[in-house]
């Protein structure tokens, strides 16, 4: 277990975030409608995205180090598309994601952004993030390069700012598994690149 939380910027930057504090945790099971109910509070009360993720990282870790279940609610994954989706909670008039997500072994994703800040726990398994920033010209507004590449490992947290930019690949012979929460979707802002034609276009 690697146990490191990530930060991504919204310029792609990879950085090792502010080392959970666990000191106040407590003995009481951290069950996911009071994960919930702290992540609500936390919205309404802060409304900066790097506080927010701040506030929320060492809530995930305690999450899952307090209920298991949640390491084994997930789904195989799709053979046609190689990945699935377990929502763990929707409700309408609460429009954060809250899911657990497989890839199988050598899976890439497309490049892509969320449009919301968003937090991966990786549960199981290897996944190397390679990061891109917007990079602009007159000929190529969708331009983008990469900043850089870091694999993370099962224990791991990855936060995501809402302009980061990133593209997954499952490393190794095992599927990868992972607890994901994500904020309010910018579905105007949230773009799939390619780096071929140098275009974007909304998901
Ligand atoms: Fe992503």
């Amino acid at each position: 277990m690697s146990d490191q939380d990530w930060l991504v910027t919204n310029e792609s930057e990879c950085r090792l975030f502010t080392a959970s504090d666990t000191s106040d945790w407590g003995q009481n099971p951290y069950r996911l409608h009071r994960f919930l109910t702290d992540l609500e509070d936390i919205i309404w009360q802060e409304k900066d995205d790097y506080l927010r993720l701040q506030q929320i990282c060492p809530l995930v870790r305690r999450l899952l180090n307090s209920s298991e279940w949640i390491l084994t609610n997930f789904l195989p994954p799709d053979p046609d598309t190689g990945w699935s989706v377990q929502v763990l909670y929707d409700e309408s008039d609460f429009p954060l994601t809250v899911q657990t997500v497989v890839w199988s072994p050598k899976s890439v994703s497309q490049i892509h952004n969320h449009a919301a800040w968003g937090i991966v726990a990786l549960i199981d398994g290897q996944e190397k993030n390679k990061f891109w920033q917007r990079s602009p010209t007159p000929e190529y507004p969708d331009r983008i390069v990469q900043t850089g590449e870091h694999t993370i490992a099962t224990g791991d947290i990855l936060c995501l700012m809402p302009e980061a930019i990133h593209q997954i690949e499952v490393i190794g012979d095992e599927p990868t598994i992972s607890f994901n929460v994500y904020g309010v979707t910018d579905y105007a802002k949230r773009f799939q690149f390619d780096i071929v034609e140098q275009t974007a276009m909304i998901f």
